[in-house]
């Protein structure tokens, strides 16, 4: 990767020219009488004078600046950051399903119904639930959606004084902040020594209050909550609702169902599980399932097929209304179909086994090297912690930075919360055992250079054209064009930031 690449506007030389067009008779001066003064610009746009080929390289090294799954191994824990096979992208580009507009009348829309009605059917049938929704756009948006289920059910009967969600403390920030945000009480349950939920705990917190407990399975640690029976029966005995944060997912398709498990709510992460990258802020979707006695309240409308004739359904009575405009993001929600068409039954279950497998294979190869906080069998991923470097000063952020220079993805670092020094390792079943090979060569040699040179490593990355950029201001205050680029420069002589940590150099 180019450390330093030219910028566009730093290459404009008067007369530089990156088209021709052909002669035409047009007089330019006629523009004004086309064109009213006031929509005239003025001053001139200030675009770079370059040639094509600069103007080619400029937007081409700008793409190569930003690690993707399509271009380096991602071992991202908790977001499931999978290669997603390409086949999928070609059919959510298929003109039917791109070009179509949601108030078209029904029958011109059945292809699109039919798939939307089947991907539902598929998903039942993956979570063991009785209906899902496909409208929310992401996990949080699916949580959020949850909450409003379990608020209409309770209020539906007349029990209204359901004010506490319980949390793991393991959880997702999403969770909890999905609960306040609807009005929840949250109310933190304690993790136990197996880093699973301390069930003492959590029945020592349970009463007529308990609105539901949100819980992923595998929780974020990568481990089975096998307690789970026993969880479910202390929740719905005393009338609480249990929700299903289903974002890991990935580890249980084919093997276990949250339905099965005694969940009344699950929310899935199309967009990590079934073939969407997660990140970037693209369009994600978030689909919420439920078991029958929460069906009155799902959002409207749902796709109902009578006769082999898909049509909307909006006689929902006591809906908690619509989530989202018209139906959800239809391409992630094409590429789930496809994903789950083409692998079928038992490819998914293939899909977690190796996920698991690979995730077991890795932790065993590091575990001499970095604490493994929960030692045993984990499931699709795991978390280590930088315990041993910390004594020699070395932390998971100076391990996470270094790995660029490797060519690999950081791994999530610092969470879950609960875990000092956290690095949460996932890497997912599409890598093969030369890649993940690779991974463990790289980390032993940075656990040999934490002990060697541990100074050194506060730098890393060494090989990237950003090496620790401000994250909050990058954040809050990203530079995106060349004008403020170049404020910025000439007011501190440090480079511009992007939201990714790259340098934004466009025009
Ligand atoms: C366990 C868990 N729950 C919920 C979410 C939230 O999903 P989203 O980012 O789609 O809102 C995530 C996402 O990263 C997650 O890892």
């Amino acid at each position: 990767m180019n450390k330093e690449t030219p910028l566009v506007y730093e290459l404009s030389q008067e007369g530089k020219k990156g088209f021709s067009l052909p002669h035409s008779h047009f007089d330019s001066s006629d523009i004004s009488k086309l064109v009213p003064e006031s929509l005239m610009r003025d001053p001139e746009m200030d675009l770079p004078s370059v040639s094509e080929p600069e103007l080619v390289r400029h937007y081409v090294n700008l793409s190569q600046k930003n690690f993707s799954v399509d271009t380096n191994f991602y071992p991202l824990g908790s977001c499931t950051m999978k290669y997603n096979p390409k086949i999928n992208e070609d059919a959510a580009r298929f003109d039917g399903f791109a070009n179509i507009h949601p108030l078209q009348p029904e029958d011109s829309l059945q292809g699109i119904m039919k798939l939307l009605f089947d991907l539902e059917s598929s998903l039942k049938e993956i979570t063991g639930m009785d209906r899902f929704t496909l409208q929310p756009a992401a996990g949080a948006h699916g949580e959020l959606c949850g909450m409003m289920l379990v608020k209409s059910y309770h209020e539906a009967r007349g029990d209204m004084k359901r004010k506490n969600v319980l949390v793991p403390d393991s959880s997702h920030g999403t969770n909890p902040a999905s609960a306040a945000l609807f009005g929840f009480n949250v109310v933190e349950v304690k993790s136990d020594e197996r880093g699973r939920v301390d069930l003492a705990h959590l029945k020592s917190l349970i009463n007529d209050e308990t609105a539901c407990l949100m819980l992923t399975n595998p929780n974020t640690i990568g481990l089975f909550e096998d307690d789970i029976q026993q969880i479910q029966k202390a929740i719905h005995d005393v009338g609480g609702l249990l929700y299903y944060d289903g974002a890991n997912m990935n580890a249980l398709l084919g093997i276990a169902r949250p339905g099965d498990m005694g969940f009344d709510i699950v929310h899935l992460n199309l967009h990590k599980t079934f073939s969407t990258p997660h990140g970037g802020g693209g369009p994600g979707a978030g689909p919420v399932g439920v078991k029958k006695h929460l069906i009155p309240y799902l959002p409207t409308p749902l796709v109902k097929e009578e006769k082999g004739v898909y049509s909307w359904d909006e006689d929902i009575p006591d809906s908690i209304g619509k989530l989202r405009a018209f139906l959800g993001n239809i391409g992630v929600l094409v590429r789930a179909y496809v994903y789950i068409a083409h692998l079928g039954r038992e490819g998914l279950k293939q899909v977690s086994q190796d996920a698991i497998i690979n995730a077991n294979y890795l932790k065993k190869k590091i575990e001499e090297h970095f604490t493994v906080p929960f030692p045993g069998f984990c499931m699709h991923e795991f978390v280590a912690q930088a315990v041993k470097q910390n004594d020699l000063g070395v932390h998971a952020t100076d391990i996470a930075k270094r790995l660029l220079d490797f060519g690999i993805h950081a791994p999530t670092i610092y969470f879950p919360l609960i875990v000092a020094e956290a690095m949460m390792i996932e890497p997912t079943e599409t890598e093969s055992k030369a890649t993940l090979d690779q991974f463990v060569k790289v980390m032993l040699t940075i656990a040999d250079e934490a002990v060697e040179f541990p100074e050194r490593l506060h730098e890393a990355p060494f090989t990237l054209a950003i090496s620790r950029p401000d994250e909050v201001k990058a954040a809050r205050n990203p530079i995106l064009t060349y004008k403020d680029y170049r404020a910025s420069k000439d007011n501190n002589g440090s480079s511009s930031i992007s939201t990714t940590g790259v340098p934004v150099h466009a025009g």
